[in-house]
Formats: C-alpha cells, sequence, structure tokens
C-alpha cells in the first residue's frame, strides 16, 4: 500500500512537472529574439502554412481550407446569398510587414495571398443595371489580395500566472489588389445567354462589383482569423512565442 501511494506520488509528480516544462507552442514557432522586421517576417512566413492548416489538439480550426456555412449578403436591391462557401488559399500567403512594438502592445501585419472561394449561391434583384433572379455553382477567384491588420494588445495572466498576449481590439484595411473573377453559373434561371453576358459585364467591372459585395465576405475572414489567433494567444504562453521579457510598464 504504501509502495503503491509512494510510486503514485512519484508519477503525479513527474506528471506535474511535465506540464510544467512542456512547450505547447508548436515546432513551427520560431521565437524572435529581436523585435526586427527581417525577423518577424520570416518566422510569421514560417508558421502560417500550418498554422492555417488547423492545430486540433490546441483547438484551433482550420483556416485553409475553411468553410462559410451561410452568409447572406443584403444588398441594395439585391439579396445575395452564399452557401457551403469553401475559402482556400491561406496557406500561401506572402507576408510583406510585421511590425510588434511590445511596450505600445501595437502589432501590424501586412501580407498579399490569392484567394479561391467555391460554393453555391442564389441572388434575387439587381447587379448595377441588371436585374438578377440565379442560383447555381459560384467561384469567385481573388488575385493579390492586399491587406494591412492593426492589432492593439495586451498581455494577461492566466490562472496559473503564465503571461500572454491577448487582443485589445482590431481593424484593418484591405484592396482586392490585381483582379477578382466571378464565375456564377445560372444568374438568370430562365436564360443561359443572358446569364454568359451579365457575367462578362460583372467581370469587366470586377471592381466595382467587389467592393460592392465583397466586405461581408472579407469581414468575415478576417473575424475568424482573429478569434483563431486569440485562441492561440490564450494556449501558447508569451515566452514561448517572443524571447523578449514582457514589459512591466
Ligand atoms: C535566438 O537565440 C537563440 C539562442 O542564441 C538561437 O538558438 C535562436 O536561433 C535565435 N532565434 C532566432 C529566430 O534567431
Ligand atoms: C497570385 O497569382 C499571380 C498570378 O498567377 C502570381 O503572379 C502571384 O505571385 C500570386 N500571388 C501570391 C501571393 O501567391
Amino acid at each position: 500500500m504504501v509502495l503503491r501511494l509512494g510510486s503514485c506520488i512519484v508519477i503525479l509528480v513527474i506528471s506535474l512537472c511535465d506540464v510544467g516544462v512542456a512547450k505547447l507552442a508548436p515546432d513551427f514557432i520560431h521565437p524572435c529574439n529581436q523585435t526586427t522586421k527581417e525577423c518577424l517576417v520570416k518566422a510569421t512566413q514560417d508558421a502560417i502554412p500550418d498554422f492555417v492548416k488547423g492545430i486540433p489538439d490546441l483547438g484551433l480550426p482550420s483556416l485553409d481550407p475553411f468553410v462559410i456555412d451561410k452568409l447572406a449578403i443584403p444588398l441594395n436591391g439585391l439579396k445575395v446569398t452564399f452557401y457551403q462557401g469553401k475559402v482556400t488559399g491561406f496557406r500561401n500567403c506572402i507576408v510583406d510587414n510585421v511590425i510588434s512594438e511590445l511596450e505600445k502592445r501595437h502589432f501590424v501585419l501586412e501580407f498579399h495571398c490569392n484567394l479561391t472561394i467555391k460554393g453555391q449561391y442564389d441572388a434575387v434583384g439587381q447587379i448595377l443595371v441588371f436585374p438578377i433572379n440565379g442560383e447555381g455553382d459560384a467561384k469567385v477567384k481573388l488575385t493579390n489580395l492586399r491587406m494591412k491588420v492593426d492589432i492593439n494588445t495586451k498581455y494577461i495572466k492566466d490562472n496559473k500566472g503564465v503571461n500572454h498576449f491577448s487582443i485589445k481590439n482590431y481593424k484593418y484595411t484591405f484592396d482586392y489588389g490585381d483582379k477578382v473573377t466571378f464565375d456564377l453559373q445560372n444568374l438568370f434561371k430562365e436564360s443561359k445567354e443572358l446569364s454568359n453576358t451579365v457575367l462578362t459585364f460583372l467581370n469587366e467591372n470586377w471592381k466595382t462589383v467587389a467592393e460592392e459585395f465583397g466586405k461581408p465576405i472579407v469581414d468575415y475572414a478576417v473575424e475568424l482569423a482573429i478569434r483563431t489567433i486569440e485562441k492561440f494567444f490564450l494556449v501558447v504562453p508569451y515566452e514561448e512565442l517572443i524571447n523578449i521579457p514582457i514589459p512591466q510598464n
């Protein structure tokens, strides 16, 4: 009995120690020793392809692909709904700049990506001058979507006294980049010819069209990415993300 209890305690202590020293950050996290642009850009670029796959052990969802089950986009005079929109491409995003001001609790991330959204849609109403009544397959491709995310952070301690980054708030700006291509089947249920004509028109005017109905989709993607990063911060300690002591002021 004493022996069993003894080994039990030993096992308990060992496993507690394990928890104490175990690294939570996945291997693709390469902490910087300085907040130089060079190191931060490289570390972020290194982490993206694996990070966006999702980390089930840490409860983090996949960002590439991610699925938008249903997204209704209410527009002036047109109601568009996307179903089962599968978004791919984040794994190939190119990081252009990262700024981390630890004392100011400020973080900026700039990148550009080619993204594809595939799914189904229905639309009723009017796009520009055309009356629409359609549903079918939808594919939208964005070439070199450029984005800048500006995050105010704070430092928190979890209930074990371990430091973590936390997101206080964020804002972002983006532009649709070099080209957006739409492939929306059956814009008019009644006429294939008219459907093709309008689709051509939409593609010729991609910028205006994207500006009219793209923002809810981008908002959705950014919000999902931010929430995922936030969860990651809650799990992985500050000290495993950057080799610089946490600012005390
Ligand atoms: C940070 O410093 C450690 C120890 O000198 C080194 O092993 C590691 O490679 C450095 N990290 C980076 C990203 O340069
Ligand atoms: C996106 O695709 C274009 C054209 O195919 C290519 O020139 C560009 O380098 C790609 N951008 C990224 C971020 O992969």
